[in-house]
């Protein structure tokens, strides 16, 4: 069996509890492309997790959820503001400004988070023809740093953002591990702190493919379905993706998986945070670690424990924990990596 990386909580497995379902919903014939018994109580379970006011679409993937709710609320002449380091910003190709047209303004942050401060020096240009008009501001829970806003933080964001007619999306690839993060709940963090968008993730926590965009305001959703049918994201055997989110809501799986993320990235974080020779750059809130790690040692640590660099130039590295990391992972990599420093 092949030992567990640290590159991504993509790198895992889906959970058994998932495979099950999508089994027992493999008995003959539904209606396709969403009208059927198991897209229902998907779309049942996604409300009374985030409220009788979100309205869901499922798609295939993160990046699909983030340019598709993205593309189908804004105007080509229109800007979205992001975290520097966020995934549309530097992990989706350029495939938010091809498919909505519209500019991504990247905002500098030290961990992954924007400040209502950041955005303040932005907010011109209002009705300027020359200027692209501020549009949707897209924050990321958890940040791709691996930490996480506070409800109140989202709340200052969302007063912000509405107050100058931006709409709050959030890229909620690592909801789960946030929610767990804070012992909130999904719709305390997002409909109730004024997210207006968001892009629902599955497949970092367990599930195949099963991602999905909730609206929370009604006139945002009205035309989304021809959207995700031009956007290639419409899945024929619907089916299949919704087995997906009802075992991940059925008997808390979302929690018990990203419970055991977060904290393998906790263990992980004791484990290493007294070795001199390595520096912890960001607070572990979730299941990433970031590390500056004597450059030299990288590739020998890499080559047993996979993991990608995050800055080369200074040696950071991003370790990520999934819902099946063990202690025992843990334990191996840390003794790898002390012989290597210590070398
Ligand atoms: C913050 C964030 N958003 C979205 C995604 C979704 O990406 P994908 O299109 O690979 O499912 C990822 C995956 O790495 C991510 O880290």
């Amino acid at each position: 069996m092949s030992i567990r990386g640290f590159a991504s909580d993509n790198n895992s497995g889906i959970s058994p509890e998932v495979l099950k379902k999508i089994e027992e919903v493999n008995r003959g014939h539904v209606v396709g492309y969403g009208d059927d018994k198991y897209t229902e109580t998907a779309v049942d379970l996604i409300k009374k997790n985030f409220g009788t006011g979100a309205i869901p679409f499922f798609v295939f993937t993160g990046t699909a959820a983030n340019v598709l709710g993205i593309a189908s609320s804004i105007r080509p002449f229109h800007s979205v503001f992001c975290a520097e380091t966020s995934h549309i910003h530097v992990d989706e190709c350029g495939a938010p400004e091809r498919f909505a047209g519209c500019k991504l303004i990247p905002i500098e942050t030290p961990d992954g988070k924007i400040k209502p401060d950041m955005l303040s020096k932005h907010m011109v240009g209002f009705n300027f023809e020359h200027h692209s008009q501020p549009g949707i501001l897209s924050i990321s829970q958890v940040s791709e740093m691996g930490t996480a806003y506070t409800i109140n933080e989202i709340k200052d964001l969302a007063d912000f953002a509405h107050r100058y007619g931006l709409l709050l999306h959030m890229d909620g690839a690592r909801l789960s591990n946030a929610v767990v993060a804070l012992g909130t709940g999904f719709k305390e963090i997002t409909a109730d702190a004024g997210v207006d968008i968001l892009s629902f993730g599955g497949t970092k926590n367990g599930l195949m493919a099963a991602e999905s965009v909730i609206f929370f305001r009604e006139e945002l959703a009205d035309e989304f379905k021809y959207i995700r049918k031009q956007g290639m994201q419409l899945s024929s055997k619907m089916r299949y993706i919704a087995a997906q989110f009802i075992a991940f809501f059925e008997n808390d799986l979302w929690k018990r998986n990203a419970i055991a993320a977060n904290s393998m990235a906790h263990i992980l974080y004791l484990a290493v945070k007294d070795i001199p020779e390595i520096k912890i750059t960001q607070k572990v809130e979730a299941n990433g670690v970031f590390i500056i790690l004597p450059k030299h040692i990288i590739p020998a640590l890499q080559k047993e424990f996979f993991f990608y660099p995050w800055n080369e130039e200074t040696g950071e590295v991003r370790w990520m924990t999934s819902w099946d990391t063990t202690e025992e992972d843990i334990r191996r990599f840390v003794k790898v990596l002390k012989e290597l420093v210590r070398a």
